[in-house]
């Protein structure tokens, strides 16, 4: 039997499942969640299901104002923005929206790759601007994927897409992770382990895939950066306070490393006046997932996800 079931969701999620659902449903898109939960706490009581993304976090706090809260049903694949122990604690089931997510994402990661190594970014700076590259054959010269190697840290579902797509483009791929991959995975991926500092030391281009958690915080800081080649290059499509910020402008800025692609930002939506004011640096605003087909197509998880809890099934894709 499906319960009727009271959902707050973040912001309207695109495609049409969420109207699917608002049929068996009291569907409310809040425009302001903090202003909703100071406004009208009445209403925040009687939620039974949250639909976050992104901001504001689900902490203790706001899951205080949510008591009748039994699931959190997640848009997206990272949960850092979860307090996934409180909710543990309250018996609130959390879900996530993975399978749909990692290809685009791994696509992302390519196209950050390709346009900081070949300098795409400053090749359209300079044709805007009216110019043209130097006479001569050796002006705006770039690096090549092909034969370079690269490192991947997170071995997880979009570093495995990279690792697939990077080898189509011939780069020898290396990956760390906290627990080793089992070696059918490792044929099939036709990757090869590394420590990580080994891994830091040797790659061409470094590109990071783990979720953001308290061991993963400030992963790359200034002694993992002395530790890369002054050729190489960082990537981050994944947290961005997996990476020092600080760290990395001066790495940067010395030339510790020869460049860097985010689309995640340790202060996110801040983005430092010091990255922006460096050439070697090639930057996206979190656009990850941000196709109309993903997005949608997460959407229809989220609500499965729902929908599966109403029926009193357990959702496909529960994380705590
Ligand atoms: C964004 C993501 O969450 O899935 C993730 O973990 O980072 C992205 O998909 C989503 O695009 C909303 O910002």
């Amino acid at each position: 039997m499906t319960n009727r079931l009271r959902i707050l969701c973040w912001t309207r999620f695109p495609g049409p499942a969420l109207d699917r659902l608002a049929v068996n449903h009291d569907v409310r898109v809040a425009d302001d969640v903090l202003a909703l939960m100071a406004g009208d706490p009445d209403y925040c009581a009687g939620v039974t299901v949250l639909a976050p993304v992104g901001s504001p976090r689900v902490g203790v706090e706001l899951l205080d104002a949510f008591p009748s809260a039994r699931l959190v049903a997640s848009f997206g694949l990272g949960t850092d923005h979860i307090d996934l122990a409180a909710a543990a604690s309250r018996d609130i089931v959390v879900t996530n929206t993975p399978g749909v997510v990692e290809g685009p994402t791994a696509e992302l990661t390519m196209g950050l790759m390709i346009g900081l190594l070949r300098r795409l970014r400053e090749g359209d700076a300079l044709i805007r601007a009216g110019g043209w590259p130097a006479p001569g054959l050796e002006s705006m010269l770039g690096t090549g994927l092909d034969n370079g190697r690269l490192g991947i840290i997170g071995l997880g579902g979009v570093g495995r897409q990279v690792a697939r797509l990077a080898s189509e483009f011939g780069m020898e791929v290396v990956y760390t992770q906290r627990r080793r991959r089992d070696p059918a995975t490792e044929r099939e991926l036709n990757v090869t382990y590394l420590a990580g500092d080994e891994l830091l030391a040797t790659s061409d281009v470094v590109s990071i895939h783990c979720p953001l958690t308290p061991e993963t915080h400030h992963l790359i800081d200034a002694a993992a950066l002395a530790r890369m080649r002054p050729s190489a290059f960082l990537i981050n499509a994944s947290r961005g306070p997996v990476v020092d910020e600080t760290a990395l402008v001066a790495a940067l800025r010395s030339g510790t490393i020869a460049g860097a692609a985010l689309d995640v930002y340790e202060f996110e939506p801040r983005v430092s006046a010091e990255l922006l004011s460096l050439d070697n640096v090639f930057l996206s605003p979190h656009l990850g997932s941000a196709t109309l087909a993903t997005r949608t197509a997460m959407t229809d998880v989220l609500v499965r996800q729902i929908e599966a809890h109403a029926d009193g099934r357990s959702p496909d894709h529960t994380i705590a």
